[in-house]
């Protein structure tokens, strides 16, 4: 099948500028080639534009009781993602989108659940569930399963929503950073969190297994957004919010080997983002390579 490669070069939702170079960094560690051994068939459509942020007011606009930097340039950017994602899967064809910082999965979110109840994999350090409202950093990327699912100030807004995503069909895989509004609220609520400690106790297959579960049951397809702060820092340095205590390289592969499972791949993943990834942070391109290889094994590319 052909995945659609969508550069999404943002980094209004980090604090660190770099990420908006994440596009360009995974495509120079061979992604197409990658993809192709993968037996997928891949479609560059290069880099959406992005406003420059030395030209705009950071605390413009902003939510009466929060706080959400660049919120105007996420929410430019993230309704053209979800038109490209909901346009490609119209098509027939599979989006992959390149970030950027976080803060694109709303768009990404959004556009695969326009026409399909989706399910969703959030393989993160970090459980990206604040509102502007719980936010301690005013980061948009520490935001985006809040904006998808109408939290908060989010949920006065029509273009930050994902339609047909629910709570009950979200599972977190290797969270080990939750601040302390995430964890009140996750307590509360239908996500299924899988964090680290799951990971060591019962390995990382298993828990891909249930993640998978929760992801399928009563849904039309799944999105598999990809943090790459998710590794260990050792393993993948090249990230703004690095937290110690990831998976390790081979976890990683074998986490998103799981997805491809030849009998599941092609009918169940619907979508995917590849985030976080910043060069100016990185060592010799590991973190980007990292990145293309783990998409190239999300489709099933194997070495034998
Ligand atoms: N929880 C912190 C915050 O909201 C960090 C979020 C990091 N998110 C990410 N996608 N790297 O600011
Ligand atoms: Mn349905
Ligand atoms: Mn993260
Ligand atoms: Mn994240």
């Amino acid at each position: 099948r052909t995945v659609r490669i969508i550069g999404a070069p943002m980094d209004y939702g980090a604090n660190r500028r770099g990420v908006d170079m994440g596009p360009s960094a995974i495509r120079y560690a061979d992604l197409a080639d990658r993809l192709a051994e993968a037996d997928v068939e891949p479609v560059d459509d290069g880099d959406l534009t992005m406003p420059r942020a030395e030209e705009r007011d950071p605390d413009a606009d902003q939510p009466t009781d929060g706080n959400a930097k660049f919120l105007r340039e996420v929410e430019d950017v993230c309704r053209r993602v979800s038109d490209r994602v909901a346009a490609t899967l119209a098509d027939g064809e599979f989006p992959l989108v390149l970030g950027g910082d976080h803060s694109v999965a709303i768009g990404s979110l959004a556009g695969s659940a326009r026409e399909a109840d989706l399910g969703a994999i959030w393989f993160d350090a970090h459980a990206d569930i604040n509102t502007p409202e719980t936010s301690p950093s005013g980061n948009v990327h520490g935001m985006p399963l809040a904006a998808a699912l109408g939290h908060g100030s989010f949920g006065e807004t029509e273009w930050a929503p994902a339609p047909r995503l629910r709570a009950s069909s979200i599972a977190y895989v290797g969270l080990r950073s939750i601040d302390d509004r995430e964890r009140e609220l996750l307590r509360e609520s239908e996500l299924t969190v899988f964090t680290m400690s799951d990971i060591d106790q019962r390995g990382v297959s298993s828990v891909v297994e249930d993640a998978l579960a929760v992801a399928t049951d009563g849904t039309d397809g799944v999105h598999v957004s990809l943090d790459l702060d998710w590794l260990d820092p050792k393993t993948a340095p090249g990230v703004g919010t690095p937290v110690r205590g990831g998976v390790t390289y081979r976890e990683a592969h074998a986490a998103l080997e799981a997805l491809s499972r030849r009998e599941r791949a092609d009918d169940v993943l619907r979508s995917m983002d590849v985030v976080e990834v910043n060069p100016i942070l990185d060592e010799g391109n590991e973190t980007a390579t990292l990145a293309a290889e783990l998409t190239a094994s999300t489709f099933g590319k194997r070495i034998f």
